[in-house]
């Protein structure tokens, strides 16, 4: 599959704050157009705002907990519309602690959010990607999927951060 400059859809998550919010403000400034994901609607707001000014080629605000199946099958449906040229799957989340004590909900919401959501939705964009022949997927990991090999000190609670995306 072949990736090239010409601007496009791009389904951004975790967009609301942080790598997402730059990711978008930037594919805006390039004049994509953007569907923008996260649970704070008014924050997705402002940013659709400021995209456009930017110079988004439009923008959709799609308010949804991607650690919820229901709010994660609305994006997925959106993701799967054979338009979408780029997914930045940034969303994710935490949880410090060794794993035998860590909270096993926690854990389910880890999962969810930085593996289930991650892969539902690359998996919904990718035919569409396929058929047009150009397309890209972003996958932000963190190097703490490694913390494995690290002693306790510095990271809190030791050598376990469950669930981050490329964890051995
Ligand atoms: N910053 C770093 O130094 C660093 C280092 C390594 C890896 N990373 C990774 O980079 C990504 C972005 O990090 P960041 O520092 O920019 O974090 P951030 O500012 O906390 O942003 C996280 C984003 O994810 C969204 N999000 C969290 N849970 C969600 C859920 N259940 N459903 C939908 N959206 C959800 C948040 O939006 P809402 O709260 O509005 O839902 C927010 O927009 C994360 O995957 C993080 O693990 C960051």
């Amino acid at each position: 599959m072949t990736s090239h400059d010409a601007p496009g859809t791009a389904v951004v998550t975790g967009a609301s704050s942080g790598i997402g919010w730059e990711y978008a403000t930037r594919l805006a400034a390039r004049g994509w157009g953007l569907v923008l994901v996260a649970r704070r609607a008014e924050r997705l707001d402002v940013l659709a705002k400021e995209a456009l000014k930017e110079g988004a080629a439009g923008v959709e605000t799609l308010v949804a907990d991607l650690g919820s199946p229901e709010d994660l099958s609305r994006v997925v449906e959106r993701a799967s519309g054979g338009d979408v040229d780029l997914v930045v799957n940034n969303a994710g989340i935490n949880g410090y602690g060794t794993f035998a004590e860590v909270d096993p909900g926690l854990l389910t919401r880890v999962v969810n959010v930085n593996v289930v959501a991650l892969t539902a939705l690359t998996r919904a964009a990718v035919p569409g990607m396929l058929v047009r022949g150009r397309g890209a997927v972003v996958n932000v990991a963190s190097l703490l999927a490694f913390a494995g090999d690290l002693p306790p000190d510095p990271f809190p609670g030791g050598p376990s951060t469950p669930g981050r995306r490329g964890t051995r």
